[in-house]
């Protein structure tokens, strides 16, 4: 059934991650460049920008602290960006420590969205600091229009990425004349198992229904065997896998992963009941898709081990934190000289699109993460 050509790497866990740890534990701001137009750096201080994270448990949220430290090093802000381990208490002393220090401004992933009027009431009362939420849409728009100086950063909306999703996993069912042969029980519908983010999460519902109405609008028939919250996170999804994987085996035609992280969590039990481990050239195969193309997965969508994903470019997006925070900071229009972008209404969000990513194209991919 499989013919391509080889392969076979084995999991590897968290090595990534760590570095990525280790980065964000190291770094520190005011090393770079003065940035273009950012007046307060002209006494050689550069301002601070206090940023922090969800959890950095999540590695998608880790690549975003990177590149949020990065950008600030080239000459915006110092910024150190914190880790609020999924606690929105925490998150909300780091936000009261960060404006102790003299913050000019205030980045942040909500642990909890209905934590943004709080947040937005320690900004203003620190003299309106500019506040730009990132990875977490803020849906309450009241809240929203209630402070002038407040922005998002965030993916496109609809399905966000799962719509493109669908698109990859119904191209791939259609394709009879491929490497592999997604409908193996022959019978024309589309089995599959899915797991979705955590319940908390403003994209999680989205992205599971774009799974199933882009499946519809391709017109390929599918069963959902099995849907279930894997929290966006390796563990969970392992372990939700592991049971479903020894409840129904080869009848699973897909794994659709909402994220990476979880992609991972679904390889290592395919993995570990046999499936998968030599690629694309496997005995028994079951084709796993993810959302954000980490550069943990690259490598095993590569060799066949993880179907797809599509790039969420959080390098982009962590750029676009710095300069819209920077020009905030500086009295400007929050796009003043981000060409291509524009700023939603109600939402007050700067959208970055998804792209999808097989084996044909993990290099572009890669490219956001070098550097
Ligand atoms: C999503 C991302 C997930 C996870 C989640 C947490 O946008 O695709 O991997 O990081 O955000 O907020």
């Amino acid at each position: 059934m499989f013919k391509n050509s080889k392969t076979g790497r084995k999991i590897v866990a968290g090595l990534t991650i760590t570095a990525m740890l280790a980065t964000l534990a190291g770094c520190s701001g005011g090393s770079g460049n003065t940035s273009e137009g950012n007046s307060d750096t002209s006494g050689g201080d550069q301002p601070v920008l206090g940023a922090a994270i969800y959890s950095s448990g999540d590695n998608f949220n880790t690549y975003l602290a990177s590149s949020i430290e990065k950008n600030a090093a080239e000459g915006y802000f110092q910024c150190t960006v914190e880790d609020a381990q999924n606690d929105q208490a925490t998150m909300n002393d780091q936000v009261d420590a960060m404006i102790a220090k003299g913050a000019k401004a205030i980045a942040l992933s909500l642990v909890d969205i209905s934590g943004a009027q709080t947040i937005i009431q320690k900004a203003q009362n620190a003299g309106n600091l500019p506040v730009i939420f990132f990875n977490k849409e803020v849906t309450d728009t009241g809240v929203l229009a209630s402070y002038d100086n407040c922005y998002q950063v965030l993916s496109t909306a609809g399905g966000y990425g799962a719509d493109i999703q669908a698109e990859q996993i119904a191209e791939a069912f259609k394709d009879t004349s491929g490497d592999i042969t997604i409908d193996k029980n022959g019978d024309g519908i589309l089995q599959y198992v899915m797991l979705m983010g955590s319940s908390d999460h403003t994209a999680t519902i989205p992205r599971a229904e774009a799974i199933r109405s882009g499946l519809e609008a391709a017109g390929v028939e599918y069963d959902e065997l099995e849907c279930d919250y894997g929290d966006w996170d390796t563990a969970t999804a392992k372990e939700k896998m592991d049971a479903w994987v020894s409840k129904y085996g080869d009848e699973i035609e897909f794994v659709v992963c909402a994220n990476d992280a979880m992609a991972i969590g679904a390889l290592q039990s395919v993995e570990a009941a046999g499936f998968n481990t030599d690629g694309f050239e496997s005995e028994q195969y079951i084709p796993i898709a993810g959302i954000d193309a980490l550069p943990d997965t690259l490598n095993y969508i590569d060799s066949g081990e993880i179907y797809c994903s599509v790039l969420q470019d959080s390098a982009t997006q962590g750029e676009l934190v710095v300069k819209v925070a920077a020009n905030l900071v500086d009295g400007k229009d929050p796009l003043d000289g981000l060409d291509g972008y524009e700023l939603e209404e109600g939402t007050k969000a700067i959208r970055v699109p998804y792209k999808a990513i097989d084996r044909s194209n993990t290099a572009e991919a890669a490219e956001g993460y070098q550097g």
